[in-house]
């Protein structure tokens, strides 16, 4: 996730030579050494391409930068006119570097690696474009949606389209499946989540698999906790992502009995070690193991983490398998 590699020194190393961050999403000789650092460190399944959710914005002609310290920043989109200005189509050629890092990350990975490839909900998206920030609790977008559900929804029609179009890029460069990051599903209410993330998920996984069939496609709407239910009910996702909130009974009954789950070991319990991690990996395992399920933690791993934790946590999960 986001803060993936910070705490590799060899991901320090190339970021520093890059320069800007989109500078090393955009680089994609940097891009794809920085995805297959940690392949080569730790006996991994799975590389996730290196690049932002933000790109997407980025290549719907939105200012965006990220500076060290403080977060993305975005030009924020601040009333009808502007919205009703993003073109109706995403520019993919701004995003060819993206699928050139696909393709040598592809051509390096053995084969029986998988590559994942990602976008941005929708809903989270907006929340950054919207507020041109993050904010605690990303109440510029869910004013708009609440004042003008109208042109919120054009908004989240664009991004629709836009997260079609470069997911099926995604594809046809060469990734195996893809996630959809909802990480700020967790601040609506039903009826809003059902709007904003749910249909909105439906129309991507539809929108991709017309022309990519039996696209392999991982959900991921974070902190919905009991809302969860409904999303793998209508959400056709092959997977579904599980933060570390989540009760594990009311996972495995409304989640897991209907399609496979990725998830879900703290990311502080990661940083922390020691016996407290090993009970930790085991409650994942029982709770999950049994049934189709991808080992993985909640959310991204944090900068602070202590390689050797993820060399145990590993350890421990294949010791089992
Ligand atoms: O995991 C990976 O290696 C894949 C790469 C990846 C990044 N961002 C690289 C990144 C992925 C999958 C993302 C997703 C992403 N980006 C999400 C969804 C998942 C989540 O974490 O909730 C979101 C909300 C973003 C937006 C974003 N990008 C934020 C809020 C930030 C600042 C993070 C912070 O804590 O400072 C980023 C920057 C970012 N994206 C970094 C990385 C490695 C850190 C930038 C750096 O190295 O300076």
């Amino acid at each position: 996730m986001r803060q993936a590699g910070r705490y590799l020194p060899e991901y320090r190393t190339i970021r520093e030579r890059a320069g800007s961050f989109l500078n090393l999403c955009f680089t994609p000789d940097l891009a794809a050494e920085v995805t297959l650092q940690p392949i080569r460190r730790f006996p991994l399944d799975a590389a996730i391409l290196f690049s932002d959710i933000l790109v997407v914005p980025y290549a719907l002609g939105q200012k965006v930068s990220f500076n060290v310290g403080e977060g993305p920043q975005l030009f924020p989109l601040m009333n009808a006119d502007e919205i009703g200005r993003l073109p109706s189509q995403i520019d993919l050629a701004v995003l060819a570097p993206v699928f050139e890092t696909v393709r040598v990350v592809r051509a390096a990975l053995p084969k029986e690696i998988a590559l994942l490839g990602f976008c941005g909900a929708p809903w989270t998206l907006s929340t950054y474009m919207v507020a041109g920030s993050g904010t605690s609790d990303q109440a510029p977008a869910r004013l708009l949606a609440y004042r003008e559900p109208e042109v919120f929804s054009k908004l989240i029609d664009r991004l629709i389209d836009a997260s079609i179009d470069y997911l099926v890029e995604q594809f046809k460069a060469g990734v195996d499946a893809v996630q959809i990051f909802d990480s700020w599903a967790g601040i609506l209410p039903p009826e809003e989540f059902q709007r904003w993330c749910v249909m909105p998920a439906m129309r991507i996984i539809a929108g991709v698999r017309a022309l990519i069939p039996g696209a392999k496609i991982i959900g991921f709407p974070r902190g919905a906790g009991t809302l969860l239910s409904g999303y793998a009910d209508q959400v056709a996702a092959d997977a579904i992502g599980l933060d570390w909130m989540i009760d594990v009974q009311f996972a495995r009954v409304h989640v897991q009995n209907r399609c496979p789950v990725q998830g879900n070991l703290d990311p502080l319990v990661l940083v922390t070690g020691g016996e407290a991690l090993d009970r930790a990996v085991d409650r994942v395992l029982d709770a999950f193991a049994a049934k189709p399920f991808i080992f993985n933690l909640g959310h991204g791993i944090l900068p602070e983490t202590p390689i050797a934790n993820v060399e145990r946590m590993i350890a421990r999960v294949q010791s089992v398998r």
